[in-house]
């Protein structure tokens, strides 16, 4: 069991690491997708993932969403450790749960309807009869704002948006504790992705659910998130309370990140503009020391030699030598 009481997902220097073929005469090259990363998410609250494409969003994703077993470490799901779980455990646990991801039309079969879409989760796991099917999956629509007529179209007849609201109203249909989001508004609209994500909003009010929300956009991340763990090359590099990073960055990829989102306008050291120079290294070859080290504009000597632990300051957990540099005095 966990020391972490109610909380729905914890992890424990989670990693996953891919073998990259090389060819049959040469070894494979190890790629360190996600390099130990800890966190818990708790009932009603929503984690943040926030990072550059490529840091390891997707494949923390998965593994949280029991998609894919973690290299090493340790995933508590409702307190029950999901990699040392029998087979049979780990199914009855896929239903506690569930991931929406950023394309919903990808993942809704394009010749059923809608009603059925939403009923066949409950037909595979659950001894429902047909019109107790039927009536769980119109109130679900109606949960999801979408209307009582919806139950008999097809998915092309929707909008994006309304797209994902079924995607969210399928993920829902099994009860789950926890929802596992992908980028899920950022194929669409700004002003649809307002209204998605005040409907995750309503739901986690209503449901009391736990969300793992990954976005590379911290703007969107702002309106949702309670805590946000911001990673880069597979790392955590800061990581706390959305207040705490937001007014207050002390990593400098962070400070970057935020300085990048329009509308959002740090204090002290993030209002500044950084601009990252150079490209994102590849996972194959990380820099040795701190990994944002060949990017950051802070970098001394010894960032490029040493790496940096995640640590406790100002609050929030920081994995930067400089960060008191950053810590602004209390007024
Ligand atoms: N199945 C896989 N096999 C090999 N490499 C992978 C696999 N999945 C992801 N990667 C690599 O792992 C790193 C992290 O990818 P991903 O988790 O998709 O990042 P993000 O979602 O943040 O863009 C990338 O370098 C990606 O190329
Ligand atoms: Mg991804």
């Amino acid at each position: 069991m966990s020391g972490d009481g109610t909380a729905v997902l914890v992890a424990r220097d989670l990693r996953q690491v891919y073998k990259i073929s090389r060819g049959p005469l040469r070894a494979p090259e190890q790629l360190q997708a996600v390099d130990g990363v800890s966190f818990t998410v708790r009932p009603g609250e929503t984690l943040a993932v926030v990072g550059e494409s490529g840091c390891g969003k997707s494949t923390l994703a998965r593994m949280a969403s029991l998609i894919e077993a973690p290299t090493a470490g340790e995933l508590l799901l409702n307190g029950v450790d999901v990699v040392q779980a029998s087979a049979a455990e780990r199914h009855a646990l896929r239903h506690t749960v569930q991931l929406v991801f950023q394309n919903p039309y990808g993942s809704l079969n394009p010749r059923k309807k809608i009603g059925a879409i939403l009923e066949a989760p409950l037909e595979i796991n659950t001894s429902l009869n047909a019109s107790e099917r039927n009536g769980q999956a119109r109130a679900m629509l109606a949960l999801v704002g979408l209307r009582a007529e919806h139950y008999d179209r097809y998915p092309h007849m929707f909008s994006g948006g309304q797209r994902q609201r079924i995607a969210i109203a399928r993920a829902l249909m099994l009860k789950p504790s926890l929802i596992v989001a992908d980028e899920p508004v950022s194929a669409l609209d700004v002003s649809i992705q307002a209204q998605v994500l005040n409907l995750l909003d309503d739901l986690q009010q209503e449901l009391g659910l736990a969300y793992l929300f990954i976005s590379h956009d911290l703007g969107v991340v702002r309106h949702i998130a309670h805590d946000v763990m911001v990673m880069y090359l597979g790392h955590a590099v800061e990581q706390g309370k959305k207040k705490a990073l937001f007014t207050h960055p002390l990593h400098p990829y962070t400070q970057a990140l935020l300085a990048s989102t329009p509308g959002i306008v740090g204090s002290g050291p993030g209002k500044k503009r950084i601009v990252l120079k150079g490209e994102l290294p590849s996972p194959l070859h990380p820099p040795s020391g701190c990994v944002f080290s060949t990017r950051c504009p802070e970098a001394l000597a010894r960032c490029h030699v040493e790496r940096p632990v995640l640590r406790e300051l100002a609050g929030r957990k920081v994995a930067c030598h400089e960060a008191e540099r950053f810590v602004q005095p209390v007024a």
